[in-house]
């Protein structure tokens, strides 16, 4: 989707969520605070609940509209608000303790050219959070996008994975109230 598609959706007061995601919280609350980055961050939820427990955080998006929501909540000043396509947009090599990116769905040879990107912005021993909805989804899931060139899978995320040391790389079940959602998971610390 466009930036123009998801400036409509925000603006339409549609709301991803507040809290952050469950398994976010749970993998991040027993990491020490450092420097992070939030990649297509949207309202920023996560960026916000990182920034609450000490983070310094930069939340990265190209949708104007739903930055202005993040800009509008409650400790939204301790948070960085960086409007910009995250395929363009870089951190300094070896200059960040996390990089979260947290239901991201771009074509594949847009996935393919990131994710190698964002684990050299990442210290000896930073940590890579990607989170989105899985291909398998479509079929045995509910809700999420329906393209599944977009979705994430094991077998997708296996090169950049190849780059770290890997705690997790699974397809991981969510509840929602419509139903059981299937997501890809990756956590792992760069190598060094
Ligand atoms: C489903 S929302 C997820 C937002 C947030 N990560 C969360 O979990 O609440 C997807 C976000 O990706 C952003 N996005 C999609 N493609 C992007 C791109 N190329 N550059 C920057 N942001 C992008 C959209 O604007 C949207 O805010």
């Amino acid at each position: 989707m466009r930036a123009e598609e998801w400036n409509e959706r925000y603006e339409a007061g549609r709301q991803w969520s507040a809290e952050p995601n469950a398994l976010i919280a749970a993998l991040l609350s027993g990491l020490p605070p450092g420097e992070a980055v939030d990649l297509a961050a949207g309202e920023g939820r996560h960026a916000l609940w990182l920034a609450g427990r000490g983070w310094r955080v930069t939340a990265v998006d190209f949708s104007d509209a739903g930055l202005e929501r993040g800009r509008g909540r409650d400790g939204a000043d301790r948070v960085a608000w960086v409007p910009a396509d995250v395929r363009t947009w870089s951190a300094p090599p070896a200059s960040l303790d996390l990089v979260l990116v947290a239901y991201l769905h771009l074509p594949e040879d847009d996935a393919a050219a990131l994710f190698p990107r964002t684990v050299e912005w990442l210290r000896p021993g930073g940590r890579l959070l990607v989170l989105g909805h899985d291909v398998a989804n479509i079929e045995h899931g509910v809700g999420g996008p329906q393209e599944p060139s977009i979705l994430h899978s094991v077998e997708r995320l296996d090169p950049v994975a190849a780059l770290l040391d890997v705690d997790r790389l699974e397809q991981v079940p969510r509840r929602t109230p419509a139903g059981t959602a299937l997501d890809t998971l990756l956590w792992g610390r760069r190598k060094g």
